[in-house]
């Protein structure tokens, strides 16, 4: 797989050079080396890589249309924009821009419309005419998630299997790869040395440097190094694993542009924090190495709010103790200062992050843990029958996910199915389980009828601005959901059906019922700690647009959307334990609320929904602009979860939203910060 040497010993040839004798010793040890091979998280030879694709929705589009790489594309929702591909980027395009603004600024922009659900259809499909049925239309991602499948399959397919292959699907357009173990028999077949047991048993002794003087890394970007900071020294075993990876990386990337046609960026460094600001360091269709010599001089290029986690409170924390964002000021203060301004568990924390430490896993078992399908409506619907259409739609939706993830071969399936009614601030919501042989688009329509019948038993609950349905509880391995008995509900489960659990009437009960049966500790996440929670925000009017849900979870839809539930907020209290279960574990509880948008990093399960709703505030004013028809409706939050007031409210962002890249510049138009990392996997 790996070709021309890309290893240079001292007499210019490719073969490792044979004279220990005289070499110096690395700083790496035996044991580090062996250490690769298990994936330890602390290993400081560790090669972790970050696959993001170049404007994913947009390069989708293209390939789907033969459109010729240089013509300027964007992807249209509604008046929006939701990606914007290279060539149109130059004309100053981006995602803050409407479909009016951009075609003024490049007449020849092609602007393709996303997919549409439409009312009364069961198949979603691209229409000429979408922009105009907001009304009656609903957006599909399916085609991104489809491409998104197919992009990780040729992934998986690609590495060698097995013990050597540790992917992570981050986002819908994202992989973590923890090459470490891969990348160890890799060296151990190229480096005679590195074979068998270490010399004198002791695995604690250093190995020789290696044989080689110099490392070709190609078309690489390699992050500069400081002054001083050892440019000149020999490769050690560090920059051979980080060379390997590249290889490995560049490889993986032509083997996905020639399979697919997609180009993506990628980082490739010793860990996933270094790696995710790494492959968006240069972009489009390139990849940026950040050697372990290199990390201090890369991050004391960017603010500190940049850094995963460290958006939101803590950021925010930081920057006032210490009156700066710029992580080169904070890499002057010393631990103990850290830890009496932040308290210990953070001030070290963040010592450590500032310097590149992230010992967070690759993780490649994440799975799904809700689905969610759901609508606005602008205007409100008034009828049974207006929802029942939209219902059926919903359950056409989840079904084909519900499909991807695997439910035809039984392989995964959702225990509980629950159904959300908005009408004015009130919030009602049913849910029961759904049989286990009871699965098919057909019976979660049915289920979804049921749901929507009992609540129509409380009576005035017209109008309705928004309904979604979802299915949680997913659970592995259950055989024969699909026989001819899936049409027909008997015995105990009808009666389970009958009797479906009901969460109440006000959404404000609904959600404490819900939070009262989390686990304790599964609720302080949720509530946050603070005094406010989230029973803050449900006091508040307005619902969101289904549509700038979307938006605003594209980037992680793929196979489910419990972010969703993040930015929809409170109503949704157990999804949003299931994004925590996905977050981060190793780090203190405050680290795991990253916005699906910006990627900044909030403090907690509130910090993370102000921040969300400012974002999505500012969605919203930003449609508004484009059509005065929705000039009056009341900003709000997602699905039906009141948060917001108003979208006036949209001042500034949190701290994080206005955090800057690397001050060096990458010769390309600023782009907005939006990259999408939360945690969700193939399955
Ligand atoms: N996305 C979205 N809304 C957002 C952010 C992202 O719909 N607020 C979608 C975009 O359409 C995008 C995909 O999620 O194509 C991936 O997002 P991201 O990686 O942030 O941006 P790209 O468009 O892929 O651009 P880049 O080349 O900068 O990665
Ligand atoms: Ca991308
Ligand atoms: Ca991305």
């Amino acid at each position: 797989m790996l070709s021309s040497s890309p290893f240079r010993n001292r007499h210019g040839d490719s073969s490792p050079a044979r004279s220990p004798g005289r070499r110096k010793r690395s700083q790496f040890t035996y044991r580090h080396f062996h250490q690769m091979a298990s994936y330890n998280t602390s290993c400081p030879l560790r090669v972790v890589a970050h696959l993001d694709l170049d404007c994913f929705y947009a390069q989708v589009e293209m390939v789907r249309l033969g459109i010729p790489e240089d013509k300027p594309l964007a992807v249209q929702q509604w008046q929006g924009l939701i990606a914007v591909n290279y060539p149109a980027r130059s004309f100053n395009i981006g995602r803050h821009c409407t479909v009016t603004e951009a075609k003024r600024l490049c007449p020849g922009l092609i602007s393709q419309h996303v997919a549409t659900w439409r009312e009364g259809d069961d198949k979603w499909a691209y229409r000429d005419d979408a922009a105009e049925h907001i009304a009656t239309d609903k957006v599909s991602l399916d085609p991104y998630r489809l491409e998104s499948r197919r992009i990780m399959n040729i992934i998986k397919e690609h590495l060698p299997g097995g013990d050597l292959q540790k992917v992570e699907k981050a986002s819908i357009d994202e992989v973590f790869l923890d090459l470490s173990a891969h990348v160890h028999a890799v060296m151990a077949e190229r480096f005679e040395e590195l074979r068998g047991l270490e010399p004198y048993g002791d695995a604690n002794e250093e190995m020789l440097m290696p044989g080689v003087k110099a490392l070709d890394w190609k078309a690489d970007a390699l992050v500069d190094l400081g002054e001083g900071e050892g440019e000149f020294d020999d490769p050690d075993w560090d920059d051979v694993a980080l060379l390997v990876a590249s290889e490995i990386v560049r490889n993986l990337r032509g083997v996905i542009r020639e399979k697919s046609g997609y180009t993506c960026s990628a980082g490739v460094s010793r860990n996933k924090l270094l790696s995710k600001l790494g492959s968006a360091y240069k972009k489009p269709n390139q990849q940026t190495v950040i050697r372990n010599r290199a990390v201090r001089h890369f991050l004391s290029g960017f603010k500190f709010t940049k850094i995963k986690n460290l958006g939101g409170k803590l950021g925010e924390q930081v920057a006032e103790a210490f009156n700066t964002e710029a992580v080169s000021d904070l890499l002057e203060v010393p631990m103990e200062q850290l830890k009496m301004k932040l308290g210990n568990e953070n001030g070290v924390w963040i010592y450590e992050t500032l310097r590149g430490v992230d010992t967070s896993e690759v993780n490649s078992g994440t799975q799904i843990k809700s689905m969610l399908s759901a609508k606005s409506f602008r205007p409100d619907i008034t009828t049974v029958e207006q929802a029942t259409k939209w219902l059926r739609i919903f359950a056409a939706d989840i079904f084909a996910r519900l499909v991807e993830e695997g439910v035809l071969e039984h392989k995964r399936r959702p225990k509980t199915i629950n159904l959300h009614h908005r009408h004015g601030n009130q919030t009602r919501s049913r849910s029961g389980p759904i049989p286990a042989r009871l699965l098919n688009e057909e019976s979660l329509f049915e289920l979804a009828k049921n749901l929507l019948y009992q609540i129509t038993l409380e009576g005035n609950i017209w109008p309705c601005s928004n309904l979604s349905l979802s299915v949680a509880g997913f659970e592995e391995g259950v055989q024969g959901n699909m026989g001819i008995d899936a049409f027909l509900v008997k015995g105990d489960e009808a009666r389970a059906l009958k009797s479906s659990e009901s969460a109440r009437t006000s959404s404000k009960e609904a959600v404490d019922t819900s939070i009262r049966q989390q686990p304790a500790a599964k609720r302080r996440r949720i509530d946050g700690g603070g005094g406010g929670g989230i029973q803050r925000f449900l006091t508040k009017r307005g619902s969101a647009p289904e549509d700038d849900l979307v938006r605003k979870n594209s980037g992680e839809t793929t196979l489910g959307t419990s972010k969703t539930y993040v930015a929809s907020g409170a109503g949704w209290p157990e999804e949003l334990s299931s994004k925590e279960a996905q977050a981060d574990p190793r780090r203190s509880p405050m680290m795991a609320h990253a916005c699906s948008r910006c990627n900044a990093n909030l403090g907690s399960p509130e910090e993370l929904q102000s921040h969300l709703d400012w974002h999505f505030a500012k969605d919203l004013q930003e449609e508004e602009r484009v059509s005065q028809a929705f000039a009056n409706q009341q900003a709000s939050a997602a699905a039906n979860n009141p948060r917001v007031g108003s979208q006036k409210g949209a001042a500034a962002p949190p701290a994080s939203a206005a955090a800057s890249g690397p001050k060096k510049s990458t010769g390309r138009p600023k782009k907005k910060p939006e990259r999408g990392q939360s945690k969700l996997n193939f399955g």
